[in-house]
């Protein structure tokens, strides 16, 4: 398979598709070839080692085969079982052990999901593969569905779409967007991928002070440490959010900083930000009964005018909240143009991202 172009599926959140296929063609030869909800389905030549650092998709798996002829009758589990069978796992298999340890022995994974009515649900999809699989990979299966689910090295991940689906084996040995520094999670945490594309939309340039005024449990700073030559700094007005960004502060980044304070009249003097990056609270995620949660019900304008008076002259901003109407309603009185903005799917609410520039 050397030299011989992969096919990879890279799973992303719904409404940021497009934007993953831009970045990666930055800095990937890539040619896109299908881009449908949540997943972008890329051909590549690129060493596949080079896909095992993205940081802002949820997954990386490599396409080991396609179904089709697919029905909502449930004869499709044996159309399924017998296509599986022609897949070559064990040489994709083989592939991915070139860059991490593989032991067959603790077994292999397959998660299914499907669009659609049908008459068979994912788990009788996943049993479906695993008769396959099992034969051809000497290996034995874990079911899913099982909360304890022992440590293994294979996960195999298979949608079917209308008359069609995938099937792919995964890069890693858990999801890309697993970060090994979030030891404490606060509810209403950022999922780290978004926060790194939330940190990319505002082009951080060597020198630049980024601050994330709300910053929760630090997920936007963190993520911020793995651009070169920033100074990051986290600000949120609850001491136990503080202590879960220090708790949550991976190794390398010594340049970020965190402190106790008020988004709303901010520790810095004017004009001393380059950027900011926040997810504003919804108040569906935070408790609106204690004292923290009613500050959480924020006077947009007061906060926009607050970012304002901070930011630098070219000073840009990239901030996400679900009160669209609101926070449109507050812009028009503050000096800072809409850039773009992007739809997002997020805990299942569909809040806004902004990119907006000092005008
Ligand atoms: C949606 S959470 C941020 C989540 C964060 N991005 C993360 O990944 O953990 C919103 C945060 O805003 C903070 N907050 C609410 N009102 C604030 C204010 N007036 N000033 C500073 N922080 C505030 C809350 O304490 C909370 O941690």
């Amino acid at each position: 398979m050397d030299n011989l172009p992969l096919t990879y599926c890279i799973r992303t959140h719904a409404g940021l598709e497009s934007h993953v296929a831009d970045d990666l063609s930055k800095f990937l030869e890539i040619e896109v070839i299908k881009q449908s909800h949540r997943t972008l389905f890329i051909s590549s030549q690129e060493p596949i080692e080079k896909f095992l650092h993205l940081k802002s998709i949820d997954d990386v798996f490599i396409l080991v085969g396609n179904f089709y002829d697919l029905s909502n009758k449930r004869d499709s589990l044996d159309t399924m079982r017998s296509q599986a069978l022609s897949f070559p796992i064990n040489e994709y298999v083989n592939l991915c052990a070139l860059n991490r340890k593989i032991d067959l022995e603790k077994g292999f994974s397959i998660t299914a999901s499907f669009v659609g009515k049908r008459n068979y649900n994912r788990w009788e999809i996943a049993d479906a593969l695993r008769e396959a699989f099992s034969k051809k990979l000497s290996s034995q299966y874990l079911d899913t569905n099982n909360k304890s689910l022992p440590d293994h090295d294979i996960h195999f991940r298979a949608h079917l779409d209308d008359d069609v689906g995938w099937c792919g084996i995964r890069l890693s040995k858990a999801p890309l967007s697993k970060r090994g520094y979030k030891r404490v999670h606060l509810e209403g945490s950022l999922a780290p991928q978004i926060a790194h594309m939330m940190v990319k939309f505002v082009r951080p340039a060597f020198g630049d002070v980024l601050i994330d005024p709300m910053c929760g449990a630090g997920t936007i700073v963190h993520e911020s440490s793995s651009f070169e030559g920033i100074q990051s700094i986290g600000v949120d007005i609850s001491p136990q959010a503080l202590m879960a960004s220090h708790e949550n502060r991976p190794t390398r980044s010594r340049a970020s900083l965190f402190m106790l304070g008020d988004a709303r009249n901010l520790p810095f003097k004017d004009s001393s930000i380059n950027c900011i990056v926040c997810d504003m609270p919804w108040g569906v995620q935070t408790d609106l009964k204690n004292e923290i949660g009613r500050s959480m019900q924020l006077d947009y304008y007061v906060l926009l005018d607050e970012f304002r008076r901070v930011l630098s002259q070219n000073g840009r901003m990239v901030l996400l909240t679900e009160q669209k109407d609101l926070f449109e309603d507050a812009i028009k009185d503050v000096e800072l143009s809409i850039r773009d903005t992007t739809l997002v799917s997020v805990f299942g609410k569909q809040p806004t991202l902004y990119v907006l520039h000092v005008e």
